[in-house]
């Protein structure tokens, strides 16, 4: 068969499509990750929604697998394990669960190694050996790919470089009990902890912010603040992209990748996030690293990269 399934888990969102040999996706859905907290709802809500597009392509015996990326996913095991953002708590077996529900087999990996496995396919990653792959999403994970290969390690669980510490001391967050790590700041969650604390510092200056309750500003309404012109939402990704460049600059030295890739719903934040991000990694690299690192963008529409990478499974199909 010629088709497969690509579906990433996100923290908010779930998002499949159907996905062809070149890389071509159709039948494009999505559903809530964070509706059940019972699993096995959650696969059939899923099994719901994919079935119409199932039937479209003939059935599930027009489909050689399904392919997933879902944050804390393990290959080796096709586990999601301890996820800090996902509903669902321990070790899920969801490769084995969506086997048995499908009816055909399925393949699980780290969404951020799967999106870095489109991107090497089909993105900007195309001819690179050496590059990370960073998502800036309701959490934040990488993808490490050196020598033109994934970095599983010992256990699978290798690249979780969004619970590094990146400030001592720093923020806890809710979800891991780790202080000031890189997911604390960077990602959609962070941004809005950080305005809301920007806020109360300085409670007397001005901002568009102040327009809204406190459980209303997220990261779009940081966003949309920001590109109004509003100061403190501005500074807001200034120290966001400082927290985040620092990180950047200590994984370029770990790993002297040709490229760092960021992907994810803070890139449309665009410029206001990569200026920063590259004036912070740049100042706090040795020089042989400066000047020399791309700091690109993921130019795969929405998360295409990630869908495409699941798919990839597929075809390198490993049964559970
Ligand atoms: C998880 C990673 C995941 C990232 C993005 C993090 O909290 O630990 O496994 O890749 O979120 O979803
Ligand atoms: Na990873």
């Amino acid at each position: 068969q010629e088709l497969a399934i690509g579906i990433d888990i996100g923290g908010t969102n779930t998002v499949f499509g159907i996905v062809d040999h070149r890389g071509d996706i159709s039948y494009r859905g999505a559903i809530s990750t964070r509706k059940h907290n019972n699993v096995t709802d959650y696969i059939n809500e899923l099994y719901d929604a994919l079935l119409p597009a199932i039937d479209e392509v003939g059935g599930i015996n027009a489909i050689r697998g399904i392919g997933i990326g879902a944050p804390n996913g393990n290959y080796y095991n096709g586990t999601i394990e301890y996820a800090p953002n996902l509903p669902w708590k321990g070790v899920i077996p969801l490769a084995q669960l969506m086997t048995d529900k499908f009816k055909v087999s399925c393949s699980l990996t780290n969404d951020a190694n799967a999106a870095a496995v489109g991107e090497m396919m089909y993105g900007v990653a195309r001819g690179m050996k050496d590059f990370i792959m960073i998502t800036l999403g309701t959490g934040v994970g990488s993808g490490i790919v050196a020598n033109g290969q994934l970095i599983y390690g010992h256990d699978g669980f290798a690249g979780e470089l969004g619970h590094t510490t990146i400030i001592p001391d720093g923020r806890k967050h809710k979800g891991t009990g780790l202080h000031g790590s890189l997911e604390a700041y960077a990602s959609a969650t962070g941004v809005a902890l950080t305005a809301i604390e920007f806020l109360e510092r300085d409670n007397h200056r001005d901002s568009l912010l102040r327009n809204f309750a406190k459980e209303e500003i997220d990261s779009r309404v940081v966003y949309d603040c920001a590109i109004q012109g509003d100061k403190l939402a501005q500074e807001v990704y200034e120290f966001t992209g400082k927290v985040l460049g620092l990180a950047l600059a200590n994984f370029v030295m770990f790993s002297s990748p040709e490229a760092i890739i960021l992907f994810g719903g803070m890139t449309k934040a665009g410029d206001l996030i990569l200026k920063p991000t590259r004036e912070h990694m740049e100042k706090n690299m040795l020089p042989i690293f400066q000047n020399k690192i791309k700091l690109l963008f993921s130019e795969l529409k929405e998360a295409d990269a990630a869908i495409l990478g699941a798919s990839a499974l597929v075809w390198e199909m490993k049964t559970v």
